[in-house]
């Protein structure tokens, strides 16, 4: 285990972001140095996309352009986040070994061109990526320039050729023990799908209407396992050569190819690349939510914001400029959850490529530009964050996710193409936000007892282990609020019997759900105490709990919408149906207040988030952003690191980072 802390390297937090020299001149590279020094950039990360630089050919390396780019960072004073460039083979790879390309599920294997075309199963790929990786480590290990290891750049691509097939196979067999418990796992049953030798079970390809749903989520599993076995090949080759941190960054929000609760147990320190899709106060609440699951991954240790962007990404069909102060306040909605920076993606906009109207630091225009000013701004306020080095952030709240149940909602036959598992899991954040209460996501295995309330929003798969864990943690005292649609099938896709959710749930719920009933798609819903629904209902009865709200129309007219059960110590929420928004975060917002949650900093108007970071020896801070209009006194004036003074006032839009008495 690695006892370097990137802080302690750097002095203070990380600002900066990827950076690319290869694409320019030494023109440009001097004109680099002067404003990553005017921006206050400490660290970059080099290297990810230049395989085909580094080796040329086959087993023939090229260093001697990076140790120049090394020695020159170096000098300046910027430290490295070293990359291993293997998201993007090189052509040559592509030709000598064509069966390394990925494949569809439809059959088309792809071709050179883009980035990401491999396939992680392949031997020649899995070998090339550990040789590069290797020969990287051992040439820079001792290069003062390097602060980290980057392995790989976002891990997400997917095959289905036949090395993937052959993996499969094995992971199959691992996890299944004989081919009798897979047909039985995956009920191969219906539709004639029964197994007679391993040979016969594929990946899941194209097929003539629905697949087998424990084969497509067996299939997510094991792509997840396949990525982690690949990063800690480069890991360990790294390792043998140094023991400077090692990552990989994760792609949010909204990607689900691994299980990103494993990979925070192998990675040194958990890095993000966020991206928010929307502008103004939705980016706000898309950074919390993507902050929070960062920091819940790392286990609540500090964590890096590895790349964002001066814009939004593809807001739907086009990028949408990011509005004046939105830099510094998405910067510091990171670093107020805990990141330990801010990075971005990439310093110097290029003007070539795939990627060549992509946001960057520096944009096409130059250092003379609205941009470049805000980043250099943003550069200098992070810089004066130094103290915060370290410190955590304590949630009392949690969202309860799990990929098996993200890539369980996304098999076909289930009741509502409605569904979403994404959508539910930022609602219920987003709910808890709007309430200025800090969240963390949270597996539905792990211990929940320092959370006084945990929302379930889409627990569709629920594993026996979690079904007893969720009882035992209402049991013990918490508040536990269990959406539509929970605990429906267990950890092989198979609906449980009997009434859903899982037995042990039920138990705390003190409710037994005998029928999902869909709505039609322009149905709604008025409940007793008046609020609307829509979407779902279900039909359910009561074992125990009281009805809050009931259906007032149609068949479940008069039957429970909405319980609340006392049981142990605890209470356990059911919410049958899909509410509207304002009628949801209300009832979040109450079962929160309830459970005595609110704000970090009290006393604030709603418009004003606050989130604390602790150190260890006691020392807190508060950092504050006004996501309204209105200017807003400070119950008692405080240190401001921001602006090294006293602070009474906090600007419309406006940052504050305070040191908490
Ligand atoms: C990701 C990648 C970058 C870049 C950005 C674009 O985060 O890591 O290389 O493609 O997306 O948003």
């Amino acid at each position: 285990m690695t006892t370097h802390r990137l802080t302690d390297r750097l002095g203070g937090l990380a600002f900066g972001g990827d950076y690319n020299p290869e694409q320019w001149d030494a023109a440009t590279w001097k004109e680099d140095d002067e404003l990553m020094h005017r921006a206050g950039v400490n660290l970059v990360t080099v290297g990810v996309f230049s395989w085909a630089l580094l080796e040329p050919e086959e087993g023939r390396y090229a260093f001697d352009w990076l140790d120049a780019h090394l020695d020159r960072l170096h000098a300046a004073g910027v430290a490295v986040d070293l990359a291993t460039p293997t998201a993007s083979p090189p052509p040559w790879f592509t030709l000598a070994h064509p069966e390394a390309m990925p494949v569809t599920p439809e059959g088309v294997r792809l071709t050179h061109g883009s980035r990401d075309t491999y396939c992680l199963a392949a031997p020649a790929y899995r070998e090339a990526a550990r040789r590069i990786a290797s020969a990287l480590a051992e040439r820079y290990a001792d290069h003062p320039a390097v602060a980290m290891w980057h392995v790989h750049n976002e891990y997400a691509t997917l095959c289905h050729c036949e090395h993937t097939a052959a993996a499969f196979r094995d992971w199959l067999r691992e996890r299944h023990g004989s081919l009798d418990a897979l047909n039985e796992a995956w009920g191969t049953a219906f539709w004639s799908q029964r197994y007679g030798s391993w040979e016969q079970v594929q990946p899941p390809r194209a097929t003539q209407w629905h697949g087998n749903p424990g084969r497509s989520v067996d299939f997510s599993r094991f792509f997840s396992d396949l990525t982690l076995a690949a990063y800690r090949e480069q890991r360990d080759a790294i390792r043998a050569h140094s023991d400077l941190p090692v990552t990989t960054n994760f792609m949010l929000p909204g990607y689900q190819t691994l299980d990103l609760w494993a990979f925070g147990r192998e990675v040194d320190l958990v890095a993000i690349d966020h991206y928010p899709c929307a502008p103004g106060v939705d980016a706000a609440a898309d950074t919390a939510f993507g902050a929070d699951r960062a920091r819940s991954f790392a286990g609540g240790r500090p964590w890096l914001l590895m790349e964002q962007g001066t814009n939004t990404v593809y807001a739907g069909d086009r990028t949408l400029p990011k509005e004046p102060g939105d830099i510094l306040r998405h910067s510091l909605g990171h670093v107020a959850r805990g990141s330990e920076g801010a990075l971005f993606f990439q310093w110097r906009q290029s003007r070539a490529g795939a990627e060549f109207f992509h946001s960057a630091l520096v944009p096409h225009a130059g250092a003379d530009s609205r941009v470049f000013r805000e980043a250099a701004a943003t550069g200098a306020a992070v810089g004066r964050l130094a103290e915060l080095a370290g410190s955590t952030v304590h949630a009392r709240a949690a969202v309860l996710h799990d990929s098996d149940a993200w890539w369980a909602m996304n098999v076909n036959g289930l009741p509502s193409a409605e569904l979403d598992y994404h959508g539910s899991l930022r609602r219920a954040h987003r709910a808890l936000w709007d309430a200025r209460v800090t969240t963390d996501f949270a597996h539905p295995e792990q211990d929940l007892s320092r959370y006084r309330l945990v929302v379930a929003p889409a627990l569709f798969l629920l594993s026996d282990a979690g079904a007893a864990n969720l009882r035992a943690y209402v049991e013990g005292g918490g508040t536990l609020l269990v959406q539509p649609f929970s605990g429906a099938v267990d950890e092989r896709v198979q609906a449980r019997l009997g009434g859903y959710p899982a037995a042990p749930l039920r138990e705390a719920l003190g409710i037994r759900v005998e029928e999902y009933r869909p709505l039609a798609a322009d149905a709604e819903l008025t409940l007793s105490d008046g609020s609307r629904a829509r979407s779902w209902s279900e039909s359910l009865r009561t074992e125990g709990a009281e009805t809050v709200a009931a259906y007032t129309d149609g068949t479940l007219a008069g039957l429970p919408a909405l319980t609340r059960h006392a049981f142990g110590a605890g209470h356990g929420w059911y919410l049958s149906t899909r509410l509207d928004d304002a009628a949801y975060a209300a009832l979040v917002a109450a079962l929160a207040a309830a459970a005595g949650l609110g704000p970090d900093v009290p006393g604030l108007p709603a418009a004003v988030e606050s989130v604390t970071r602790r150190a260890g020896d006691g020392r807190r801070w508060h950092v504050l952003i006004n996501h309204g209009s209105d200017p807003v006194t400070l119950p008692e004036p405080a240190h401001d690191l921001l602006t090294g003074g006293p602070l009474a006032e906090l600007a419309p839009g406006g940052c504050a980072v305070l040191r908490a008495h």
